[in-house]
């Protein structure tokens, strides 16, 4: 534990500067600057990964799946979860905008990145950084369905089901989260904080 917490405060130095810029700008309130305390550690993360790893091992023998990664907050899970995957596969991206600034879901969404490959007939894994609210999620399979692929999963880090709006079904989930907002490996609060190596939740 003692180095994950040492690295928390080395950023939470060296984030300092951004947020007096972004306090004088009225972005956020000088009192407001949020901390991240780590919620589950980069081992656990790992043994989490290679759990996940492992099942989705079990369940794609023989195909060669299209693993499409929601821009930006999964890239580090992604760039994980596929080294462990033994087998052939494609990796793809979309980005969508959900959230605005901040911590609040604008609720509007929309493809701002769109992908390359063909989708019809494939077998897609859609790989998520987190399942929220559950309208980016649901806007994403209503999206690809209509692509008509041979069949459609989803894999999630992490699940926060005390905040959904509408149901969705995680074939493969790595933690279930308590309601508090997640930053690291990844995950960002208006941008900061993907670069800390483990999950952590602003206080
Ligand atoms: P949803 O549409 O509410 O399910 O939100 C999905 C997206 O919002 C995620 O893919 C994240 O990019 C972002 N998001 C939701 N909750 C969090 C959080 O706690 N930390 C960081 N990003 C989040
Ligand atoms: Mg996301």
């Amino acid at each position: 534990m003692a180095q994950p917490l040492a690295r928390l405060s080395i950023l939470d130095r060296a984030g300092g500067k951004d947020y007096n810029r972004r306090a004088r700008l009225g972005k956020i309130a000088m009192s407001s600057q949020p901390k991240p305390r780590i919620l589950f550690t980069r081992d656990e993360i790992e043994a989490t990964v290679n759990r996940l790893a492992a099942e989705i091992k079990k369940d794609y023998p023989g195909k060669s799946p299209i693993l499409i990664g929601v821009l930006k907050g999964s890239f580090m899970f992604m760039a994980d979860l596929i080294r462990l995957l033994d087998f052939r596969l494609e990796v793809d991206f979309i980005r969508l905008s959900s959230y605005g600034k901040g911590r609040e879901s604008s609720g509007k969404i929309k493809v701002v990145q769109g992908l390359r490959s063909e989708v019809k007939g494939r077998d897609v894994l859609i790989i998520e950084d987190i399942v929220d609210t559950g309208l980016t999620f649901s806007f994403l399979m209503d999206y690809l369905r209509k692509k008509k692929p041979a069949s459609l999963k989803l894999c999630a880090l992490t699940d926060k089901p005390s905040r959904r709006q509408t149901p969705v079904t995680i074939d493969y989930l790595g933690f279930t989260v308590p309601d508090k907002f997640l930053v690291g490996y990844g995950l960002d609060w208006d941008e900061e904080f993907r670069n800390l190596p483990d999950i952590c939740f602003l206080e």
